[in-house]
């Protein structure tokens, strides 16, 4: 018997609710994207007895949307450390700065979280090939979780994406288209494919499950510290981990483990493609799409359009946090950074939130003795 409090579907611009037992995409009347809701007073597990259950990705089933709960096959994702970033931090100038290291996924990046919890539940409601544009880590994601599933997956995917990442989406059986420009680009050369061919959709936000795979870093989070950080770090492209960890948040709440509190969340672009930055500085509630976005080695931060802006925007205001760009090189001594001080080899993404940290600290906006929590999304030697 399923363990899953899941019980409809409902859209995070327009409200419309759907059944959770079928498969959707966005929601069909505003095309906004469908957010899983749980029946939080059904039978809930206390804090106590999900802090003796095994740590991973499962481990507060109730909240996944899987019918299999504990029981659903797992690559041994999520619970990665969360530690001191030590004499990254003295050298910040942030001494309680942790780094929560995703980098310790299988295939090497978060991605892997949204997928585990997508594909899952694709294969629960009968799905058999998927597909998805993807700026590298989530289609290495996807292949590796379909094969585990045994689903087909098809990746559309910019042809100047780094060859290991190629490489690992091949070698895990994904077939990859390779198009050139963009993330947008991808998914405008996928669409016709996907219709004619009648694969599902798992592009950021256009299902409703990576989202849930995400949010489990925003208790993790809870469990590791007890209570939440005064700052979270994340490097934003679709903002799915930001949107996640935010609705973890309310999820808590509504559980009564925390209360009204909230961590000051903090949106980190590449100067070249700041979508996020720009709409957040216009005091805007969306984000107008970004035109001739530049290239970058932070990859997964090229995305000039996010179907969940609206959602992203309101985090970080509610929140009182902030968004910033950085710019190539400072990313990039971001992860020189993180490497001579802490021996971790981030991904241009982690390099990027070092980058923000410091120039947060330098403008004030960061005190020292705030808890900042750094997220290093993707390991270093895939951008080889
Ligand atoms: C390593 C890495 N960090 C960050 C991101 C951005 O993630 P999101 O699209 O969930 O904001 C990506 C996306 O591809 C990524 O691969």
């Amino acid at each position: 018997m399923t363990t899953s409090l899941l019980h409809h579907l409902a859209c995070g611009k327009c409200d419309a609710i759907y059944p959770c037992n079928r498969i959707h995409n966005c929601c069909p009347q505003c095309k906004g994207p469908l957010l899983a809701r749980y029946d939080l007073v059904g039978a809930l597990p206390t804090l106590r007895e999900v802090l003796k259950r095994r740590p991973g990705q499962n481990r507060l089933h109730e909240l996944g949307a899987t019918e299999g709960g504990a029981q659903t096959p797992t690559l041994g994702e999520g619970a990665t450390p969360l530690f001191s970033a030590g004499r990254l931090g003295t050298q910040l100038g942030l001494p309680n700065l942790l780094i929560k290291d995703e980098a310790q996924n299988p295939t090497n990046s978060f991605k892997a979280r949204g997928m585990a919890a997508a594909m899952a539940r694709a294969a629960e409601l009968g799905v058999k090939a998927v597909c998805l544009p993807s700026a590298g880590n989530a289609g290495g994601a996807a292949a590796a979780y379909g094969a585990l599933h045994g689903i087909e997956v098809h990746v559309y995917i910019p042809d100047n994406t780094p060859a290991p990442i190629l490489h690992e989406t091949r070698a895990l059986g994904g077939k990859v288209k390779l198009v050139q420009g963009d993330i947008s680009d991808a998914s405008a050369a996928l669409a016709p494919f996907a219709l004619k061919n009648g694969w599902f959709s798992l592009a950021t936000l256009h299902e409703p499950y990576r989202l849930e795979g995400k949010k489990v870093m925003g208790f993790e989070l809870f469990y590791d510290l007890g209570k939440l950080p005064d700052v979270i770090l994340y490097p934003t492209g679709g903002g799915t981990g930001l949107i996640g960890m935010w609705k973890a948040f309310d999820e808590l709440q509504s559980m009564g483990w925390i209360g009204a509190e909230r961590p000051r969340m903090v949106s980190v672009q590449v100067a070249g493609c700041a979508p996020i930055v720009h709409a957040f500085e216009q005091g805007s509630d969306h984000a107008e799409p970004w035109k001739s976005p530049e290239r970058t080695s932070a990859f997964g931060l090229r995305v000039p359009r996010a179907l969940g802006d609206f959602l992203i925007l309101d985090a970080l205001r509610k929140s009182r946090g902030t968004a910033i760009a950085v710019t190539e090189s400072e990313l990039l001594e971001g992860s020189h950074l993180i490497a001579s001080t802490l021996g971790l080899q981030s991904s241009p993404e982690g390099g990027a939130c070092v980058a923000a940290a410091q120039l947060l600290r330098q403008r004030g906006w960061l005190q020292s003795e705030q808890s900042v929590v750094l997220f290093n999304t993707g390991h270093g030697a895939k951008y080889v």
